[in-house]
């Protein structure tokens, strides 16, 4: 079976052809036909985020010569494609809107089902799958052991959530403000970095590290004592700006030295405090294996912090390739074809504040 994966729900167009085998992640294989996610960062930088109309605009350009180039890239004809996955939410209605339209149009022309899919249930299942190259081959899919627990980190959403099987999803806590990747953008705009924000801070976070610097302040630790999974970064962010004026207000310049102590700072903080409630919920559920999606997993730091604690914890622990952290179709593709739960219908609309439970 030949699936069409397409995600337009931020600034990322994407397109990709995959070929299944099988039915489920235990017998089911993948081979990767063609990939392409085309981003628009340069254009949304100079507005210091993400501006929907823009994105619309661009999304709308690029859908059909995206298209065309997986099929010359997959050398595969338009008629062997059997089904369309597309991304309906959550997101951006505006963004998500053009690639449902443009589904909806191929559905016309090709007389294939479009599959709605849920971007966080995507996010999940990037991690599923050990590489996302091209290839000759069929691969087969990670094992997963049930119950998992997903912790999503994006720029949109931070969720942790119970998943009792595929498509069974129940969401223990959320960000009851910003999520980590949009804190993470604003505190990099409050230094005058560009966006997104995310590998900024981390990059200077890094160096900090990498120089056993010594900081001269910590910031707080929201929520890491309340008792549910929800968390907060709205608070922490008013604590950087409020850092920035004592030094502002001493007369004292924002150099390298400060972006340094407040990166460190921040990152230790965000960290220290998803871990700590992923390490608690992985003791209230009996759970057998960790997730952590959504494009702030690219953060190093992050990232070994998760492996340790699933190390300690001696559970498997399942990140997404380097490659397809942040927005992909490949999550998108893959989840209409693992997720045998969802129906495929007429009414196909965006739902930019759909969720996983
Ligand atoms: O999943 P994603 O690509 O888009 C959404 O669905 O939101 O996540 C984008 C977010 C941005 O906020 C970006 O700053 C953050 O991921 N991000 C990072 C890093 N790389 C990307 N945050 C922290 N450290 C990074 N290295
Ligand atoms: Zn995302």
């Amino acid at each position: 079976m030949i699936i069409l994966g397409i995600e337009t729900s931020c600034d990322e167009t994407a397109l990709c052809l995959i070929e299944f085998k099988g039915e489920n992640i235990d017998n089911g294989e993948y081979k990767v036909l063609a990939n392409i996610v085309n981003s628009q960062i340069d254009i949304h930088k100079e507005y210091g985020g993400v501006f929907p109309m823009l994105a619309k605009r661009e999304h709308t350009r690029n859908l059909p010569i995206i298209y065309k180039q997986i099929l010359t890239e997959s050398d595969i004809d338009e008629n062997k494609i059997d089904k369309i996955a597309v991304t309906t939410g959550p997101g951006l209605a505006p963004a998500l809107w053009t690639g449902i339209v443009f589904a909806k149009e191929l559905k016309e022309k090709l007389n294939i089902p479009i599959v709605p899919i849920n971007h966080m249930e995507g996010h999940i299942l990037s991690t599923i799958i050990p590489n996302t190259d091209k290839s000759d081959n069929f691969n087969k899919f990670n094992k997963i052991e049930f119950p998992a627990l997903a912790v999503l980190i994006s720029g949109g959403h931070t969720e942790i959530v119970l998943i009792k099987n595929i498509g069974e999803y129940q969401i223990l806590g959320h960000t009851v403000d910003d999520a980590v990747g949009e804190a993470f953008d604003k505190v990099a705009r409050m230094l005058n970095l560009p966006y997104p924000g995310g590998p900024q801070i981390s990059k200077y976070a890094e160096m900090a590290r990498l120089e056993n610097f010594q900081s001269e302040f910590e910031l707080p630790r929201p929520m890491i004592h309340s008792k549910d999974f929800n968390f907060s970064f709205s608070g922490l962010k008013t604590s950087v700006l409020y850092k920035l004026k004592e030094y502002t207000d001493k007369g004292i310049e924002i150099n390298d030295r400060i972006i340094k102590n407040i990166s460190l700072e921040f990152e230790n903080s965000v960290t220290e405090v998803l871990i700590k409630k992923t390490n608690r919920a992985i003791d209230q559920n009996e759970i057998k294996s960790i997730i952590v999606g959504g494009g702030v997993i690219a953060n190093k730091y992050i990232r070994n912090e998760f492996i340790k604690l699933s190390n300690s914890k001696n559970i498997r622990l399942h990140l997404p390739e380097k490659d397809i952290t942040g927005d992909n179709a490949l999550m998108i593709a893959i989840s209409a074809f693992l997720n045998t739960k969802i129906p495929s219908n007429e009414d196909i609309i965006a739902l930019g504040n759909l969720s996983l439970s």
